[in-house]
């Protein structure tokens, strides 16, 4: 369906936030329920985390641990087309399973939402599953966290039913900064999707698939961009700065945004770069050490960018979001669509702007590659049908979901982990338990490594973006025909005890849903 573009406000997720007592429980309930997604379209039914698409933004303080008893009320029927041939999603299971992981979160194994702890509405559940609530210690800094569902085989379908929400860690650190906050302060989730005339989602099969996966699709790209779970819609602002909390939880579609000078209705007036910059004072785990100013954004599935926009000077004047990252990322050929959302500065200034964009924000702590104990060379993969190169399956590590466990870091232990891309397309990789930093990226010669197994690099090591070190990410950009090299600690949460040998269980994975889904994840293990 064609819709008008930003006639709908932008919708603020309602907001759970925690109190601070010891043991505090706060159930979530993942529900079924309708939602206008468009002025024009008839409601969508959906899943969403107390019935609501993005589900509530969840904010915890720092230090302060939360426990969240995660609940279905689903029906037990899917809304979305299964893939019964991909590992985990087999025909004799309960088709509606979820389970929540907190990304980017530093919690024990059984409060992460292991993709088999999977449970039902009916009390049946998979081998992982913990019946407690998921229990959060929150030590880490403040950042955009977010959580989703991460269930086995199945992801794809149920984050982009409607279930995914924010999760906001604040800190004194933080707060002394005074930066734009209350309504000031905006989160924005970015997700595509897909609509029929009668406003229900649509999640395409593939036409003449593989026997291997008659339904699976290898990427998803919708032709509407939805913010806060609204089409393409318009944020009326003030003439002062504003804090944006944009968070990428499409399944697959990259973005590259640009903020344009537009009229009241968003036509674009001109191309030229007269328009607010976008100051980066944070990234996926965490504050810089001081805000990065860029004229565009590239945000992969799961990344986050904590951004201020100063519009003090641009009172009646419209600026809208716009996006041109090829789907997929970089060699696709679908541009569409490219309108995010619309910003009219057409409020009165409603009191004195007195926030700040301090020039330092946070110190931070660069981990010393010669500090680590291993440094670990993983192949980014796909796997693909001989007779017409259709890809069938992405792989990390050239190995399988179920294959034998290779990355097995010690607790405390810090490690480089090197992303060797051989495809063509860009994969956000994602580490669980752990924030890690970004060392650098290196071309080499993708033919003679796929002849010989041989790396031979065919320039020197990149250094990181401006907005990539040092920083706090949990998400990678792996480029192809590039080792990206990240490195991390493997730190467990604060105060766990251990026993020598204890293993801990973790993921880690592509970001786009449907390779996450279909064996582009392995577990990996903390040993104590
Ligand atoms: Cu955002 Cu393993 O997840
Ligand atoms: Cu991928």
């Amino acid at each position: 369906v064609k819709l008008t573009r930003y006639v709908d406000p932008l919708p603020i997720p309602p907001v759970v936030r925690s109190t601070g007592k010891t043991d505090e429980v706060i159930t979530i309930e993942m529900r079924q329920f309708q939602h206008r997604v468009h002025r024009d379209l008839p409601p969508t039914t959906l899943w969403g985390y107390n019935s609501s698409w993005p589900g509530p933004t969840i904010e915890a303080q720092s230090g302060q641990s939360l426990n969240i008893n995660w609940v279905s009320k689903l029906p037990t029927t899917h809304l979305l087309p299964i893939d019964h041939s991909i590992h985990g999603a087999e025909a004799s299971l309960p088709p509606v399973r979820n389970v929540a992981h907190l990304h980017g979160a530093c919690a024990l194994p059984e409060d992460d939402g292991y993709p088999e702890a999977w449970f039902t509405a009916h009390g049946e559940h998979g081998p992982r599953f913990n019946p407690r609530p998921s229990h959060y210690p929150n030590c880490q800094p403040s950042t955009t966290l977010w959580y989703h569902d991460h269930c086995l085989g199945i992801t794809r379908l149920n984050v982009y039913a409607g279930l995914a929400g924010f999760y906001l860690i604040r800190d004194e650190a933080e707060k002394a900064l005074n930066l734009p906050q209350g309504e000031f302060e905006i989160p924005l989730m970015l997700q595509d999707r897909l609509f029929h005339h009668d406003g229900s989602l649509f999640y395409p099969k593939v036409v003449n698939g593989p026997k291997e996966h008659p339904v699976w699709i290898q990427e998803f790209f919708g032709d509407m961009n939805c913010v806060n779970g609204k089409v393409m819609p318009f944020l009326e602002v003030e003439p002062r700065r504003y804090r944006l909390r944009i968070l990428n939880a499409s399944n697959s579609r990259f973005y590259h945004l640009r903020l344009f000078n537009s009229d009241a209705n968003g036509n674009i007036l001109n191309e030229s770069y007269d328009v607010p910059s976008f100051q980066q004072i944070g990234t996926d785990g965490g504050l810089l050490p001081s805000p990065v100013e860029l004229h565009y954004l590239l945000i992969a599935p799961a990344e986050r960018f904590d951004i201020i926009v100063d519009f003090s000077d641009c009172a009646g004047k419209s600026f809208s979001l716009i996006n041109d990252a090829p789907a997929p990322y970089t060699m696709g050929g679908q541009y569409l669509p490219e309108e995010v959302m619309l910003f009219k500065v057409g409020k009165l200034l409603s009191g004195k702007d007195s926030s700040a964009i301090p020039d330092t924000l946070v110190p931070f702590e660069l981990l010393n590659p010669s500090f680590t104990t291993h440094e670990r060379m993983l192949l980014v993969s796909e796997r693909e049908r001989s007779s017409d190169g259709y890809v069938i399956i992405g792989l990390l590590g050239n190995a399988r979901w179920h294959e034998p466990i290779t990355e097995d870091p010690k607790a405390g232990s810090t490690e480089i982990w090197s992303f060797v891309n051989i495809t063509s397309d860009v994969h956000p990789l994602h580490v669980h338990l752990v924030q890690f930093q970004v060392l650098n990226r290196q071309s080499f010669d993708v033919l003679t490594y796929q002849q010989t197994g041989k790396l031979v690099f065919t320039g020197k090591p990149m250094a990181p973006e401006s907005n990539e070190r040092p920083a706090r990410k949990d998400t990678i950009k792996s480029y192809p025909g590039y080792v990206t090299r990240v490195i991390m600690r493997f730190d467990l949460p604060h105060g766990t005890e251990v026993t020598p040998g204890q293993e801990f269980l973790y993921v880690w994975h592509c970001h786009i849903l449907e390779h996450e889904d279909n064996e582009m994840m392995r577990p990996y293990k903390v040993i104590a």
